[in-house]
This record gives structure tokens, C-alpha cells and sequence, in this order.
């Protein structure tokens, strides 16, 4: 199964520059690159902060931007989104009983868990009693089924001071659910505008740079410097059966020169 993982568009005004970039024709280039490149996936997951501000113009901006994505879509909020908008935008996207835009996807071979962390007005990320309960009950019902988990905050202190206050509250209690389950094989999460892989409670983890400007490796202080590298999407591949899972980072803006590999000559596009 091949997934894509877009994460932090963060879809502003349009128009508007954000550290030198148009984050709306990033999200177009990306689209295209992604129907051009892996039409075949089977899912295009959105990890959060989708919009800037949450504003409703921007959440219009990204449906009518997705209507262009030949791939099917998950959306996920994160700590920019306003979830009432986002709902309202998009009333198709499936919510949990409680209305938090949560919802389970099972395959043959495996189950898709889409996580809510977003606390309105705040950045850090919250999983309260009720979303936790929701997925404690799907976990319950896949037991037995490798399982792999979409969502905004990261579920583990990174290592970077200025991030890792702005993390998942209390990642403890979600850690705990995942490992009683037993069989979750990946987090995948967004929120640190860099690319980071690790594991947490025995659990592989990937973060993704995604579309915004990437925060500096400051690992020994805060940092407020923004470096505008180049916006990348994730292409991870999964094969439950055969216990692998492989997440390739893909830089679609970039263009490098080309040698040929046999005589060392440079290809001319
Ligand atoms: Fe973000």
C-alpha cells in the first residue's frame, strides 16, 4: 500500500507571502507532482495545519484546490485549524461520535488510524478522555491487526527546545493504548516543520518537513529562525504481511543537475 503524507500547508491569504513563499502554489505544485508521480496511492493524508489562521476562505481555498488531486484525501487538523470551519468546509470528511475529526480506515491487512489532536486556541496538542476513548475502542476492535497512526503533534520530546513544549500533552496516555494494542507498527505526524525519524515506546516514528518553512536543528537552545528549505511530501510504502514499512521524502521542487551514473557525464534535461 502506498500512502503520501502532506503535512503543514498552512494556506494563508491568497496572494500573500510567507517567508518569501506562496504556500497556495506549493500545494499546487504538489498536487500535480503527486497525480503525476503516484496516482496509484491509496491515500493522500493531510496531517494538519492545513490553514494559516483556520479562516473559512482558506478552507474553500483547499477544497478547490483538492478538487485537482486524483489521489483520495484524509484531512487532519492541527493547531492553526479551526475545526468548526474545517468541518463546515468539508462535510463529507468523517468524524468521530463525538465530532472530532477522527476515523479508522481497515484494509485486508491493516487498519489506519486518523488522530484529532488539535486544542482550539492553543498549539500544543491534546487527545482528551473522549477521543481517547474512541480509539481505545478501535484498537479493542483490530486487536490482532497491524495498525498505523496519522496526526499533527508529536507523541515524543524531540530533542528541540523550542518544539517540544508545543508537543502532545500527556503523550503517555496514548503511548499506553498504543502499545497495549501490540501491534502498531508507525506514527506518522507533522507539527515540527522537519523531517525526524525515531522510535517512541518501541513504536518507528516519522515527522515530515511538509510544505511550510523548515524550523533550524537548534538542539541545544530556542530558536526562532525559520530556514526556507525546500517543501517536500512523504511517500511511504507499507507491506504489513511482510512486516515492512518505508517512508521516502520527496523534495518536488527540486531540480538538480544529472549525471549518468555508468560514465559520469552530465544529462542535459
Ligand atoms: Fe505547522
Amino acid at each position: 500500500m502506498k500512502i503520501i503524507q502532506v503535512t503543514d500547508i498552512h494556506l494563508g491569504r491568497q496572494g500573500e507571502r510567507r517567508y518569501g513563499a506562496d504556500l497556495h502554489q506549493r500545494l499546487a505544485s504538489c498536487i500535480a507532482h503527486i497525480n503525476a508521480h503516484h496516482a496509484d496511492a491509496a491515500f493522500c493524508v493531510f496531517t494538519g495545519d492545513l490553514t494559516e489562521t483556520g479562516a473559512p476562505e482558506s478552507y474553500a481555498d483547499l477544497r478547490t484546490a483538492l478538487s485537482e488531486l486524483s489521489v483520495p484525501w484524509r484531512l487532519l487538523p492541527g493547531n492553526h485549524d479551526r475545526r468548526a470551519n474545517l468541518v463546515a468546509a468539508f462535510p463529507e470528511i468523517p468524524l468521530d461520535e463525538n465530532g472530532f475529526v477522527q476515523s479508522a480506515h481497515q484494509t485486508a491487512d491493516e487498519v489506519l488510524l486518523f488522530l484529532d489532536c488539535l486544542a482550539e486556541g492553543r498549539v500544543e496538542g491534546e487527545l482528551c478522555d473522549r477521543r481517547l476513548a474512541w480509539l481505545e475502542a478501535r484498537l479493542e476492535e483490530t486487536a490482532g491487526r497491524p495498525a498505523y497512526v496519522f496526526m499533527h503533534h508529536p507523541p515524543v520530546a524531540l530533542g528541540l527546545p523550542q518544539l517540544d513544549p508545543l508537543a502532545l500533552e500527556q503523550p503517555e496516555r496514548l503511548l499506553g493504548l498504543l502499545r497495549r494494542h501490540g501491534d502498531v507498527r508507525h506514527i506518522f505526524f507533522g507539527h515540527v516543520h522537519r523531517d525526524i525519524a525515531g522510535t517512541v515506546a518501541g513504536i518507528p516514528f516519522s515527522a515530515q518537513r511538509g510544505l511550510h518553512a523548515r524550523f533550524e536543528l537548534a538542539l541545544d537552545r530556542s530558536s526562532e529562525i525559520v530556514e526556507q528549505a525546500p517543501p517536500s511530501y512523504a511517500v511511504v510504502l507499507i507491506d504489513s504481511a511482510n512486516e515492512h514499512v518505508v517512508v521516502h521524502g520527496c523534495d518536488f521542487l527540486e531540480q538538480w543537475p544529472i549525471y549518468s551514473g555508468e560514465t559520469g557525464e552530465p544529462i542535459m534535461a
